[in-house]
């Protein structure tokens, strides 16, 4: 029995690979690398000392899934692949709507027709839309905000009706806050595209000095510094939280969303403090104009997936900017060409 991992070559997908190779599972990783290096692969394999296929391919491509589902003895999916920058994602929606909703209709299909019926789906605290309403709990209302977030909506409740549909599905919908962070070995980590959109990836490119000061998105926000507040979560506890969700599909638990972030908000200035402790380097700064759309606060209630998942985050803030750094100063341009 194997598990397919979609966008397993990506950020959280590689952690989560190593994690499941440690744990003996037999993987099968299906990656187009439009947002990831083959050089990712081969570390997963040195990290684990052990081998699996990896294919270059896309989920759009049903034959392709057919044909793996025919080839391989698979029993479950974890689907981390899709296109994740928000700002892209207003200025090109379509791109991400055929590539997020169509790839995953694409995948699920295939899967009902090979009679894999076990899934986990990277989904995202954004669906919760924007609220004052703190800490945010799964049976909270959805909305989301920008093209994003509505094709995580979207796929979580096609997943929904799928499950409606036929209850011999297992779906588990995993709802990530803030994914910092990379494997204490610093071999593999978070290589973006250019200059970071997110906060964490910004300050370790300042540090490294690839990038001159961090622009902290507005100091007025109605928070006790006044920067805002995310719940940010260790890449190896969000790996941990996968192995524990796939234990959970044995249990047949219909279709079923987890937060996974530790329940404990940090401002900006907090993590610009945080990655100072941890690494003796102070990052310089300045305070700039807010960022349309950010939200002033947003972190987990994370007590469901504690009690129906046996998971708890037990890295915290000191470790997630360690590990980032130990990933960032080995590897300043990443997995490089
Ligand atoms: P990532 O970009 O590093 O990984 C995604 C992987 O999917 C990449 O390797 C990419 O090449 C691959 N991919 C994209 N489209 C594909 C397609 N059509 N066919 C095959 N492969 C494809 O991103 P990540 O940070 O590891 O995120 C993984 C998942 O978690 C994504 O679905 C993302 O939306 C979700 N998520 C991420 C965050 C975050 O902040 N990183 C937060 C919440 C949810
Ligand atoms: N920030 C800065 N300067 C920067 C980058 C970010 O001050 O250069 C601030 C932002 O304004 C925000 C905080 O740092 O207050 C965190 O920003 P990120 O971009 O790191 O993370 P977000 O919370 O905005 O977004 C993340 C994911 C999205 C996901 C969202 C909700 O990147 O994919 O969480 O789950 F949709």
């Amino acid at each position: 029995m194997a598990v397919l991992v979609t966008g397993g070559a990506g950020y959280i997908g590689s952690h989560t690979c190593v994690q499941l190779l440690e744990a003996g599972y037999e993987i099968v990783v299906l990656d187009n690398l439009s947002n990831s290096k083959m050089e990712a692969v081969k570390r997963i394999r040195e990290l684990a000392g052990k081998d699996f296929d990896f294919i270059k391919g896309d989920i759009l491509d049903g034959e392709l899934l057919d044909d793996l589902f025919k080839k391989y003895d698979i029993d479950s999916v974890i689907h981390f692949a899709g296109l994740k920058a928000v700002g892209e994602s207003v200025s090109i929606p379509l791109r991400y709507y055929q590539n997020n909703v169509g790839g995953s209709m694409s995948l699920f299909e295939s899967m009902k027709k090979n009679g894999v019926k076990n899934i986990v789906f990277s989904s995202s605290a954004t669906v919760y839309g924007m609220t004052d309403k703190m800490p945010l709990r799964e049976d909270d209302p959805l909305g989301a905000l920008n093209p994003y977030g509505r094709t995580k909506l979207m796929i979580e409740d096609i997943l929904r009706d799928i499950y409606a549909s036929d209850n011999s599905w297992n779906v588990i919908l995993l709802r990530y806050f803030n994914p910092v962070g990379a494997h204490p070995s610093g071999r593999i980590g978070e290589d973006p595209n250019g200059i970071p959109n997110n906060l964490m990836p910004f300050i370790s490119q300042v540090a490294v000095g690839k990038l001159k000061e961090l622009s902290v998105f507005g100091n007025d926000y109605p928070t006790p510094d006044g920067t805002c507040i995310r719940d940010y979560i260790h890449v190896m506890d969000l790996a941990d939280g996968h192995l524990k969700a796939l234990e959970k599909l044995s249990e047949n638990p219909g279709a079923v969303a987890y937060n996974l972030g530790t329940g404990k908000g940090s401002s900006v200035l907090e993590m610009v403090a945080a990655f100072g402790e941890a690494t003796g380097i102070s990052i310089p700064y300045r305070i700039a104009d807010r960022r349309p759309g950010d939200a002033p606060v947003s972190y987990a209630d994370p007590s469901r997936a504690a009690e129906e998942l046996g998971w708890t985050a037990t890295r915290d803030v000191i470790d997630m900017c360690r590990d980032l750094w130990t990933w960032q100063s080995q590897n300043p341009d990443g997995y490089g060409e």
